[in-house]
Order: structure tokens, then C-alpha cells, then sequence
């Protein structure tokens, strides 16, 4: 067999497509606010992504960058006034954060309701208990590409390579809310070759490059890699062994334009739903 690619950027045009409809529509300009602490380069790229998608999309966008040195009090002041902004529907904090900085007490302090990337306890909470909230960009755009390929969850087994907060944890929420039967492994698990050999949907999501590898996929398996590894000759490679590994599945996302696409039209997706729970 000789996989179908999963076209993340087609899929996210249509998907931002859709939402620069949905914001012309609306009798107010949803406002999203990117916070950028340092000047970590990775962060940099995804920030003005970030930024040119969401202004593309006719949200009202802005990035806040702040010095390396920055306090966490002052950070937290930040975002006690961005929650207290009537204009600003969504705050998004670019992790990593420098090192006298504490990721989780600036997480916590958002606003739920203006939580666009799903990371506070409350919107995993309510995601975990099947509650409207707002869900994690990257596992929100997998259930995109996994539709737009046909996939069919309920009653699949899935296996979820991976356990992080970002990822793992609400992706498998997400494929269990839509009746898969979902196995989370991880790099203590005995024999992650034959787990992942038992998915029909396989997710990816550890951050090691090509570590899945051809014979670990099942005939027909629709395979998802969130992995994006720049390799030390600058080439840029999934957690998946994608030419092995797309002799057996069926359908499988290419690395880049698989996944990565999609986090940010989700992003986007994320700040138009806030703006509506908050503001109709
Ligand atoms: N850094 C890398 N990916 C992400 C993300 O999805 N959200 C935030 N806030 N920071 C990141």
C-alpha cells in the first residue's frame, strides 16, 4: 500500500477561509494578544505566524514583546490587565519562557474564558469531563486532518505516542470524547513497537526524530505526526519514519505541512469561538 498524503496546508486554507468568513459576519473584531517574553528564535518564527494568520484572518492582533529580564510579577500585571480588556478575547503566551519566570503561575493567571490555547487546569479540566472549553490547538487541528481524511474514529483503536500537556494528554481526551479506543504510550512503555503496530489511528507526538518506524505501522493505519525535529544538517523531520512508514498506512500527514498548519488556523479558530462565548 502506498499511503494517501494528509494535506495539512489545503486543509488549513479552507479552515482559515472559513473563519475570516465567520469574523466579517460578526459586529465586532475578535482581538487576540500574543505575549513574547525573551528572544528565543524558534518563538520568534511561530509569533509572526502567528501574528500575519490572524491579520489575514481579520482578527485584531498584536504582539506584546517584553524583555528577557522581565519579572513574573510584571508578567502576571500583563496579564492581569490583557483579562480585564473588554477588546482582547484571547491572550497567548509564548512558551518558553525565560528561566526566573514560573510557565504554570502565568498559565494560571489567564482568563479561562480567554484561554486560546487551552493550557489552563479549568479548560483541561472541562475537556477531561466532556465540558464546552477551549481545547489545545495542535490535538483541536489532528481531529481536523483526521475528518478531512475520511478517518473513522468511533470504535477505532488509537494510540497516542506521547504524554505531554500541549499534546498527549488532550489529544487522547479528544479521540476518547469521539469513542476511539484510546492507548497513551510513552517512552516508559514496554514494547512501543507493538502498541503503536496495534493502531488504526496512530498519533505521534514525542519529539524524536523518525523514532516511529516503518514495521511499527499497521497495514492501512492512518498515521498523524505532530513531530517537527530540525535535524543538525537543517533538514526538518517528524517523530515518523515517513517513507517506510508510508508503504502501510493509508493515509499519513507529511512533515512540514501536516500538523503544523493547523495549530495556528486552530489558534485563530480558538480566539473567534472565545470572542463569541464572551461576547455572542
Ligand atoms: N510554544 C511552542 N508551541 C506553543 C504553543 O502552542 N503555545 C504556546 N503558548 N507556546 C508554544
Amino acid at each position: 500500500m502506498t499511503a494517501s498524503i494528509i494535506d495539512g496546508k489545503a486543509v488549513a486554507a479552507t479552515l482559515r477561509a472559513r473563519i475570516a468568513e465567520r469574523v466579517k459576519a460578526l459586529p465586532y473584531t475578535p482581538g487576540l494578544r500574543v505575549v513574547r517574553v525573551g528572544e528565543d528564535p524558534a518563538s520568534g518564527v511561530y509569533v509572526r505566524n502567528k501574528d500575519r494568520a490572524a491579520q489575514q484572518a481579520g482578527l485584531d492582533s498584536a504582539t506584546i514583546q517584553l524583555p528577557e529580564e522581565t519579572s513574573e510579577a510584571a508578567l502576571l500585571e500583563l496579564v492581569h490587565q490583557l483579562n480585564a480588556d473588554p477588546a482582547v478575547d484571547g491572550i497567548l503566551v509564548q512558551l518558553p519562557l525565560p528561566k526566573q519566570i514560573r510557565a504554570e503561575r502565568v498559565l494560571e493567571a489567564i482568563d479561562p474564558a480567554k484561554d486560546v490555547d487551552g493550557f489552563h487546569a479549568v479548560n483541561a479540566g472541562r475537556l477531561a469531563t466532556g465540558q464546552a472549553g477551549l481545547v489545545p490547538c495542535t490535538p483541536k487541528g489532528v481531529m481536523h486532518l483526521l475528518a478531512a481524511a475520511g478517518t473513522a474514529i468511533a470504535g477505532a483503536r488509537a494510540v497516542v505516542l506521547g504524554r505531554s500537556n500541549i499534546v498527549g494528554k488532550p489529544m487522547a481526551a479528544l479521540l476518547l470524547a469521539a469513542d476511539a479506543t484510546v492507548t497513551v504510550v510513552h517512552s516508559r512503555t514496554r514494547d512501543l513497537a507493538s502498541e503503536c503496530r496495534r493502531a488504526e489511528i496512530l498519533v505521534a507526538a514525542v519529539g524524536r526524530p523518525e523514532m516511529v518506524k516503518g514495521d511499527w505501522i499497521a497495514e492501512g493505519a492512518t498515521v498523524i505526526d505532530v513531530g517537527i525535529n530540525r535535524l543538525a544538517n537543517g533538514g526538518l523531520v517528524g517523530d515518523v519514519d515517513f517513507a517506510a512508514a508510508s508503504q502501510r498506512a493509508a493515509a499519513i500527514t507529511p512533515v512540514p505541512g501536516g500538523v503544523g498548519p493547523m495549530t495556528i488556523a486552530c489558534l485563530l479558530e480558538n480566539t473567534v469561538e472565545a470572542a463569541i462565548a464572551r461576547r455572542g
